[in-house]
């Protein structure tokens, strides 16, 4: 059985300050970099969802203990050997390409067979662009038809590797680090500019590492096995949640946000230059730096006048997870908007560049594509008045948030299939919308 949400009413005028929750991949790395530090960590503002909390149990599987307090979670690390592996395990990474991949990096050493297993929607996903770069390094991985459930048995004489990175994805490159810490000797990356998150807490905690840009690829060098200590963090606001109200209030009437503490790492934030270059006037304000991170206020208005963008490919890494909204606003925008090779799109949570195609013709917004390149015929005098049904996809939070943010936005009565799939990756969403103003029924 699955819960649907009925949105009939656009959103009145709102002006508010709000926190949104604290970012995913920030809060997954932390959770796995603390089960190997030596020592207790304690981690702040750790996003409590179910992709985040997946990844507290698996590491529990491997005797990784973790408590809760009032504002952190305290995870005792043993080290870089603290994992026990010695019997075969299987672990649940649920919703998470995240977590799944990540800790595969992680398992490059363990000592029986692991399984790794995860619900529909990332049993459908590819994992040979991580099993293949984990077997250079020595580890014994079998997949179903390059799926899971992903079967890894490490090896106790692991080599390093030097590895190419050519989709752009932070989760390939941040497993091929993860596995790096384990492996002796100087492990080299060359790969496609994506998240830097890893890159940082390595930096942060001592890791021995070596980074340099040129052009569009980072090229890293990471010296194993290096024991590090244990460490406090506090997550940062997630751009990806803070995203859906940005877009929310550009489209709305007369209304004003403020989201306070927000990651804008420049390889995160390419939504704020897409939706500037549209005319959102979106401002950051207070900018701090902590632990190699950018964190900042950010603030935006309703606007009448957004405008197309021609869309360039360098930046589709920098916004991967906020595209469905970016459609939006398209959708809204005076003229052609247009973007390229977003083949990756259709690699997530559900096939979203399929889904956004369909979504924007129903809603009647004429958009051509030709393989993974599509052009948006924005229309902003759209107005809906019809029924709008929204299921079938996978129960993929981005894109029923996505969806919400239409129904506020541009009318019509909306009935929306999969309401629990906000738990993955931002359980407070409604709470947040409903502060806002919004009519749920
Ligand atoms: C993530 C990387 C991105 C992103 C995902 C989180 C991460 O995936 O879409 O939501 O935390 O490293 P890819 O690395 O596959 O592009």
């Amino acid at each position: 059985m699955s819960s649907k949400i009925i949105i009939n009413k656009k959103i009145s005028s709102f002006k508010k300050k709000i926190y949104v929750s604290g970012d995913k991949s920030i809060s997954i790395r932390c959770i796995l970099l603390a089960s190997q530090a030596i020592g207790k960590s304690k981690i702040f503002n750790l996003l409590e969802s179910e992709d985040v909390m997946n990844a507290l149990y698996c590491i529990k599987k491997f005797g990784i203990n973790y408590k809760k307090h009032k504002n952190y979670y305290e995870i005792s690390g043993l080290g870089l050997r603290g994992y026990n592996t010695n019997k075969p395990i299987v672990i649940n990474a649920g919703n998470s390409g995240t977590l799944a991949r990540l800790i595969m990096g992680l398992l490059v050493d363990c000592k029986d067979k692991i399984i790794i297993v995860g619900d529909s929607s990332l049993s459908k996903r590819d994992f040979s662009r991580v099993a293949n770069p984990l077997r250079l390094f020595g580890a014994n991985i079998a997949l179903k038809n390059n799926k899971m459930p992903v079967t890894i048995q490490g090896s106790n004489f692991l080599r390093p590797i030097n590895y190419q990175e050519n989709l752009g994805s932070a989760q390939c490159k941040s497993a091929v680090m993860l596995a790096a810490l384990k492996t002796p000797g100087i492990t080299k990356i060359k790969a496609r500019k994506s998240r830097d998150h890893t890159e940082l807490l390595y930096k942060s905690l001592k890791i021995p590492i070596k980074l340099k840009s040129i052009n569009n690829f980072d090229y890293i060098e990471i010296k194993g096995i290096t024991n590090f200590n244990n460490f406090i963090y506090k997550v940062p606001g997630d751009i990806s949640s803070c995203a859906f109200f940005l877009v929310l209030t550009l489209l709305s009437n007369k209304s004003a946000i403020i989201i306070k503490d927000i990651n804008i790492n420049k390889s995160r934030s390419g939504v704020i230059r897409i939706l500037n270059k549209m005319n959102a006037k979106i401002i950051v304000k207070n900018k701090k730096k902590y632990k190699g991170e950018m964190i900042a206020d950010i603030v935006a208005k309703s606007k009448n006048n957004l405008r197309a963008v021609n869309c360039s490919k360098e930046i589709n890494s920098s916004a991967i997870d906020e595209f469905l909204v970016i459609f939006l606003v398209a959708a809204k925008s005076k003229g052609i908007s247009s973007f390229k090779d977003l083949g990756e799109l259709n690699k997530k949570e559900s096939p979203r560049l399929d889904i956004a195609v369909n979504f924007l013709k129903k809603i009647g917004i004429k958009v051509k594509r030709k393989n993974n390149d599509i052009k948006i015929y924005g229309n902003p005098k759209l107005e809906l008045t019809g029924n709008y049904v929204m299921k079938n996809f996978r129960k993929d939070h981005r894109v029923f948030m996505m969806s919400c943010i239409a129904a506020m936005t541009l009318g019509g009565r909306w009935t929306i299939y999969d309401k629990e799939s906000v738990k993955t990756s931002f359980p407070n969403f409604f709470k947040i919308i409903k502060s806002l103003g919004a009519k749920l029924v």
